[in-house]
Parts: structure tokens; sequence; C-alpha cells
């Protein structure tokens, strides 16, 4: 039952049962916090889990391939699904309640029911630019999921950055009594950021894929020679992969407005490698000694 971090989580599918799981936890007083995930978990997210774990009393998690954030002709069918694996994880890192909704019980009219969350004009640049409609499905399903659970810490990746940034403005925009937390970006040894879309790859592709990471601290080097350094530095080692096709490399302010002259910002890239999208992002310290992270 909740609570015993070697035992199973207490698994829920509709928002019936959430309910009776969380009056309970409720009437106890205990803080719940909330890791939505969209499954295929790997240690990224065991990353946020132990985060969670750290800090709430019952932690749930979700597991949820959302349509409504992936456009026509990208990969929600053959999103990674690895429900057995994913309750081992959620097992090993102490996780009370795995929620494993229907598209019905998230959406009761339909995906496109007609309601839904406008990221406002930076759910258009960057990600959102090359995914039309992608931020407005996120923010959708992760308002729906903060209903659901009402939580009151939620953790996100920093890897997904644009992400995270607007999860933060939408719930202060919304006045969601969440507090939306961040956590680091999880490398292999080789400096690839995990990400469930790292298993499309093949031994070539993977082997390109590192070029992100490069990029990132090849840009992040050049922070005191200003933006525009940062981002030809970073592109010249995408470029120069064959099997690379780079989108964005882009330096921004840390809450996605353009860079200042000096002090933190984030740079972010965007690179296709056959079928599969891959972005990564590391901190700057434009104007200052190199910063990377
Ligand atoms: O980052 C993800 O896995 C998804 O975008 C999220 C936040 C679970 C919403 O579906």
């Amino acid at each position: 039952m909740a609570g015993s971090r070697a035992s199973q989580p207490t698994v829920v599918r509709t928002r019936c049962e959430l309910d009776g799981v969380l009056a309970l936890a409720r009437g106890a007083e205990r803080r719940v916090g909330l890791v939505p995930t969209m499954g295929a978990l790997h240690a990224g997210h065991a990353a946020l889990l132990r985060e969670a774990r750290a800090d709430a009393d019952l932690v749930v998690t979700s597991i949820f391939v959302n349509p409504l954030q992936f456009a026509p002709g990208e990969d929600l069918h053959r999103y990674p699904r690895t429900w057995d694996a994913d309750l081992e994880t959620c097992a090993r890192e102490g996780v009370d309640v795995v929620l494993a909704p229907d598209v019905a019980d998230i959406y009761p009219d339909g995906p496109d029911g007609g309601v839904s969350v406008d990221p406002g004009p930076l759910g258009a640049v960057l990600e959102g630019a090359a995914r039309p409609g992608h931020f407005r499905g996120v923010l959708t399903v992760v308002a729906a999921l903060v209903g659901l659970v009402r939580p009151a810490t939620a953790w996100f990746g920093a890897k997904d950055y644009q992400q995270l940034v607007l999860v933060r403005r939408m719930v202060r925009q919304l006045s969601q009594r969440v507090d939306v937390r961040g956590v680091p970006i999880v490398r292999e040894p080789d400096g690839l950021a995990l990400s469930s879309r790292n298993g499309y790859l093949d031994a070539d592709q993977r082997r390109d894929a590192t070029a992100l990471w490069r990029a990132l601290q090849a840009g992040s080097g050049r922070g005191s020679a200003g933006p525009a350094e940062v981002e030809s530095a970073a592109r010249a080692v995408l470029d120069g992969v064959s099997g690379l096709w780079p989108d964005y490399v882009s330096v921004v302010a840390p809450d996605l407005a353009k860079p200042p002259d000096s002090g933190p910002s984030r740079l972010l890239v965007a690179a296709r490698i056959g079928e599969t999208r891959l972005i990564d992002n590391a901190a700057v310290d434009l104007g200052l000694s190199a910063g990377g992270g």
C-alpha cells in the first residue's frame, strides 16, 4: 500500500479511484507530490522520482502518452510503452501511486473538446515552431493532471527546458497552487542527455547524437564572446556531423526572452538524426568566464 518503499505502487486508472486514494492521503494531511511522465521511464525520470520521494509524503506519478502534444505524423503510435519496466522503476523509487488514465479520464470531452491552454507567443518559438500545437497539448495535460491530483509540488526535467519555463508561466498565470521544480538533466557517460527517444537511434546515429552535448560545451565555452559567438561555436559542431540536421541553436535568457548582454543564459539546441528529433540545453554565462550544466 501507499507509503512503503519496498512495495508495489497502487495503480489507479480512473478519476474515481484516484479520488479515493487522495482522500485518504489528505485526511492524514500528507503532502502530495506529482511527477508527470509519458512512461518509458529512464534514469532521468528516476531522478525526478527521487526528488519527489525526498520531499513529498505521497508521491504520485502519472504515466500517460498524451495524444494532444503530438502533431499528425509525429511518433504518437510508436512512442515506447514499457509498462512492466516502468512499474518496476516506480516500485524501486518508492512511488506510492501510479496514475495511468485513459484518454477519456484526462479529456472527458475528447482531446479536441474545444478547451485547452494557450501557451502564448513563447509556445510558438523554438520547439513550438517545429512542433505546432505541442505546447498547447503539454500545458493542457499538465493543467488536467494538476487539477486531478492537486499536488503541493510537481517535478519536471530540465532537458525539456522550454516546457519547464512554460509550465511555470502557466501555473503563475492561472494561479494554480503548485510549486513547480526543475530537476537537472541526467546524461550518459558520453554526454548524451537521457531521453525516451534515444531508443530510436541505431549505433551510428547514437554516436552522432553526442554532437548535441559537444555543441553545448563548445558554445558555453564561448560565453565571454557573446551570444552570436556562442551560437556559431555550437552550430559548427553540429554542422560537422553529416548524418545530423540541426534545427535551432539559440541563446536565450533563462525565461526564454532575448538574451542579456551579460549574465546567466541558456543555450538550446535541437537536431534531427534520421527520423528522430533530439533536444538538449545547457547554462551559459554571457560576458563572464565559461559555464555549463
Ligand atoms: O515531459 C513529458 O514527458 C511530457 O511532456 C509531460 C510533461 C509528461 C506531459 O505529457
